[in-house]
C-alpha cells in the first residue's frame, strides 16, 4: 500500500481478535509513533503495552474508577468495566508526558505530539493489515486510572489503543467534501 493510499484510506476497526500484533510489527508500529512531530525534541511520549494478564490489571483499574464515581455502583456496571480491556488481545495506552513550562512547546503542543504518535500507530497497525481502534472515554481522564498509571501531574492519557487481528469488515470511508473544510485566503 502507498502512503498516500494508507492516508485516504485508514479505517477503524473495533472488532478484534487475536493473535496481537507480533515483535517485527510491534517494532514497526513503535518506530512510526516515535517519528510524530516533536518541537524543541521533548519527546512527551511514553507508551503502556497491555497484553495477557496485563489487560486485566488495566480492566480492573477500570473497575475501580467506576467504584470511585459511584461507591454503590453494582457488580454488572463493575465487571462491564472490567471486561473493556478484554475487547482486543493488546492495547496501548498512548500518554503524552508533558515537561511543564518548556519556552514556545507549552502542553497543548506536547499533547498534540502525542496525539500524532497515536495516529502513527494507527496508520502503520493498517499498513501491516492489523486492525486498530483508538478509544479514550471517561477512563482516559479518571484519577484513578492516571494513579494506576504513574502519570505525573500535567501528563494526560491521549489513547488506549485497541489493536489485534481484524475481526470483522471495514466500513465504508466516508467521503467528505473538501470544500466544506477549507478555505483559501489567495
Ligand atoms: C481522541 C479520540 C478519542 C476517541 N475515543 C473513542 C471512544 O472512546 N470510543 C469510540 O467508540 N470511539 C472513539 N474515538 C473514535 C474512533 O477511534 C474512530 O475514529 C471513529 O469510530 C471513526 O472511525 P474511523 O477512524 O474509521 O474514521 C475516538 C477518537 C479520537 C480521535
Amino acid at each position: 500500500m502507498d502512503a498516500i493510499s494508507l492516508l485516504h484510506e485508514r479505517s477503524s476497526m473495533g472488532k478484534l481478535m487475536g493473535p496481537p500484533p507480533n515483535a517485527e510489527q510491534l517494532e514497526a508500529i513503535y518506530r512510526a509513533a516515535l517519528r510524530a512531530p516533536d518541537h524543541k525534541e521533548l519527546r512527551p511520549w511514553r507508551f503502556i503495552e497491555f497484553s495477557g494478564e496485563g489487560l486485566e490489571r488495566l480492566g480492573e483499574l477500570f473497575a475501580e474508577a467506576e467504584y470511585r464515581e459511584d461507591p454503590h455502583v453494582g457488580d454488572t456496571a463493575l465487571n462491564a468495566a472490567r471486561k473493556k480491556p478484554l475487547r482486543a488481545p493488546m492495547v496501548i495506552a498512548v500518554i503524552a508526558k508533558v515537561t511543564p513550562e518548556v519556552p514556545k512547546v507549552p502542553k497543548v503542543e506536547q499533547v498534540i505530539s502525542a496525539g500524532c504518535a497515536a495516529h502513527a500507530i494507527l496508520l502503520a497497525a493498517h499498513a501491516q493489515g492489523l486492525g486498530a481502534m483508538w478509544r479514550s472515554g471517561k477512563y482516559a481522564f479518571d484519577p484513578v486510572v492516571r494513579k494506576g498509571l504513574g502519570l505525573n501531574e500535567d501528563d494526560e492519557v491521549v489513547a488506549f489503543i485497541y489493536l489485534g487481528t481484524l475481526g470483522g469488515r471495514h466500513k465504508p470511508i466516508a467521503q467528505h467534501d473538501i470544500d466544506d473544510f477549507v478555505e483559501h485566503w489567495r
